[in-house]
């Protein structure tokens, strides 16, 4: 008898732009997973009663985006030690009870994309500028916290914001942030400034140290014009892409038991 066809999906509104279908099918189909990820288009009216539902419809989990991800904190049984320090829910898996377990896995997929990047992260612990102070904000400051950053300065257009996303980092007047860069190690771009249909980051980069490195979280395009200033400057660029393919795997191997890789062909897969 074949076993039933296990389901997962992203869950957004809207969510037909998302790329995390393209990216678990591929991995469903090159691991021979009998198994299929599907777009989940929600209003957040019903978010709470299509949590309630999906468990019953052969749903193994499923990943949640804009705008839910705070509002699924309040819709599962339990939650990881990320997940409630970051305040949102990126990633619910269906217990073998039924129960729903909310995880955040954005903070660990930032961080192994950055030492995808950059290898070993010491020469960038001394000091981290975090640019915004919205849900993003939130997981990256949480990693680098976690992954013992010694300095996080952290700056944002609108400064009472900052408060919301932290205590324990050093804030930075919007006005002030370019020379602030002189002594930063790593800085990293969690405002949607620079997607396609977005005006740029207006930040010019002359203070920067040419060793420092640049990350961005827009992955669309994947050079932003902050990384195509950084990358003229000389400086170290890590993109987008892959922060979004590193937080679906511990999903990924908690809904269906196998652990995926992270290869270039994926990448190539997921830009083409
Ligand atoms: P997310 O949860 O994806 O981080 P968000 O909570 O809407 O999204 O946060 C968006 C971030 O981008 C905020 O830091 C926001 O700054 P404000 O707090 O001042 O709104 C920042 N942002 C968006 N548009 C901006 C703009 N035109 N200039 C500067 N910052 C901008």
């Amino acid at each position: 008898m074949s076993e039933k066809l296990r389901l997962a999906g992203v869950m957004g509104w809207p969510v037909e732009h998302s790329l995390s279908p393209k990216l678990h099918n591929y991995w469903l189909k090159q691991l021979g997973v009998d198994g299929e990820y599907l777009h989940l288009s929600i209003k957040p009216n019903d978010l709470a009663k299509t949590f309630r539902s999906l468990p019953s419809q052969d749903f193994v989990g499923w990943n949640i985006t804009v705008p839910h991800k705070e509002a699924a904190l309040q819709l599962v049984h339990e939650v990881d030690e990320a997940a409630y320090a970051i305040g949102a829910v990126n990633t619910v898996t269906v217990k073998p009870d039924g129960r729903l377990r909310g995880s955040n896995t954005d903070a660990y997929g930032f961080i192994q994309n950055l030492k995808a990047t950059l290898g070993d992260l010491t020469f960038y612990k001394p000091c981290a500028m975090v640019i915004g102070a919205g849900g993003a904000a939130r997981a990256v400051i949480y990693a680098l916290k976690k992954e013992g950053f010694s300095r996080i300065l952290v700056t944002n257009r609108t400064l009472e914001r900052i408060n919301t996303v932290t205590s324990s980092c050093d804030v930075v007047e919007w006005g002030k942030k370019e020379r602030a860069l002189e002594k930063v190690t790593l800085l990293i771009n969690t405002t949607s400034l620079g997607m396609e249909g977005q005006p740029p980051l207006d930040m010019p980069l002359s203070f920067l140290q040419p060793d420092a490195a640049v990350c961005d979280i827009v992955y669309k395009p994947l050079i932003t014009p902050l990384l195509a200033e950084a990358k003229q400057q000389g400086n170290k660029i890590i993109t987008g892409i892959g922060m979004l393919i590193h937080q679906a795997v511990p999903g990924f191997e908690a809904w269906f038991g196998v652990r995926p890789s992270v290869t270039p062909a994926l990448t190539e897969m997921l830009l083409a």
